[in-house]
């Protein structure tokens, strides 16, 4: 089955851009910023936040930056107008990080000096292994300067996670004020330097969970799998964790009956909702570095939402 889901996500630039959308539409919620809006006005209404990204990353060139700032600073302006309860997520790629840290610093530190003006929380989202020592220094260079509104993402799948779980509580200020998201991560990683064992990264997701939760940083736990879920639920109960101490996420379009189910049983939830014009570069990507995930478009083709 992986070598047919490998094949089938070869084959998709190929395929016109409309059909590609048939498979993304349930994932992404649409081109406009006020896509991204409407949908976070539906899941604010049914009780649960969001944190939106605008998509586009991996720039080799600094042309777009400029506008990509510009359309994320609107976002902030006016998710605040508007109050909505949502966050924001980033990918340093898209402004500039393998092109010029220090530009790329500079970019983010703009959008989260917009977001404090609101009293707004940004996220670094964690991109593949070429990115992770410098994802981490900007975000502990921005955690300095605006403890508790700026977070950063952990990956299970890779072997260092429990090394820079460690450096970050030995190392950072404000250690209440670290809030991680810990995901399996989605990149294609070297055996190497990451499990490739389903059960090795759940363990190590759990690991990691209990470290943050026995640590008192604000856990992000971000996961689709029942089995990882339940696990959280124990680990929460067992530490009798405060309810505003951590928080399930999920991504738009993605096992809306669990998340209904999570919500139900009084924990928070926030939806990762990506929107943008680059929708197609990204679904490719995601469809590349994971074959899998073709199978899941394939069943939702005959799902209905
Ligand atoms: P798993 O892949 O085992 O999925 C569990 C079940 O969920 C599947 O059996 C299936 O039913 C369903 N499912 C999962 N993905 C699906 C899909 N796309 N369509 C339909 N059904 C699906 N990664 C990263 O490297 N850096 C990051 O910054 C982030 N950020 C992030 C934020 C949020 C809010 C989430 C939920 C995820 C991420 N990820 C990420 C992605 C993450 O690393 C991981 O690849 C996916 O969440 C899939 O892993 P699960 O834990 O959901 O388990």
């Amino acid at each position: 089955m992986f070598r047919v889901n490998k094949m089938i996500a070869g084959i998709l630039p190929l395929m016109p851009e409309k059909l590609v959308w048939l498979f993304s539409s349930r994932y992404i919620a649409g081109q406009n910023l006020s896509d991204a809006l409407d949908i976070t006005r539906q899941l604010n209404a049914q009780g649960m936040q969001t944190t939106i990204d605008l998509l586009g990353e991996f720039l080799m060139t600094a042309s777009k930056i400029d506008r990509y700032k510009s359309e994320y600073e609107r976002l902030i302006d006016t998710s605040a107008e508007e109050l909505l309860d949502n966050s924001f997520s980033v990918k340093p790629t898209m402004f500039g990080l393998l092109i010029d840290r220090d530009l790329c610093y500079l970019n983010l530190h703009d959008i989260v000096s917009k977001a404090v003006s609101h009293d707004r929380f940004v996220r670094i989202d964690m991109e593949d292994s070429q990115c992770t020592d410098r994802e981490l220094e900007l975000f502990r260079r921005l955690h300095a300067e605006f403890p508790g509104h700026v977070g950063i993402v952990l990956q299970a799948c890779l072997k260092r996670t429990m090394d820079d779980l460690n450096m970050l509580a030995a190392s950072v200020p404000y250690r209440d004020k670290l809030n991680i998201r810990i995901c399996k991560g989605i990149y294609d990683e070297a055996p190497a330097i990451a499990y490739k064992k389903k059960e090795d990264v759940s363990r190590n997701f759990l690991k990691a969970l209990e470290f943050m939760i026995g640590h008192d940083m604000f856990a992000a736990i971000a996961t689709h799998d029942k089995k990882l879920v339940e696990g959280a639920y124990r680990l929460i109960s067992r530490y009798k964790v405060r309810n505003d101490r951590y928080e399930f996420q999920m991504l738009y379009g993605v096992t809306p009956e669990l998340r209904r189910s999570v919500v139900e049983s009084g924990h928070r939830m926030r939806v990762y909702v990506p929107y943008g014009k680059e929708w197609f570069n990204y679904s490719l990507r995601r469809l590349r570095e994971n074959p899998r995930m073709i199978s899941h478009i394939i069943k939702a083709l005959f799902v209905r939402r």
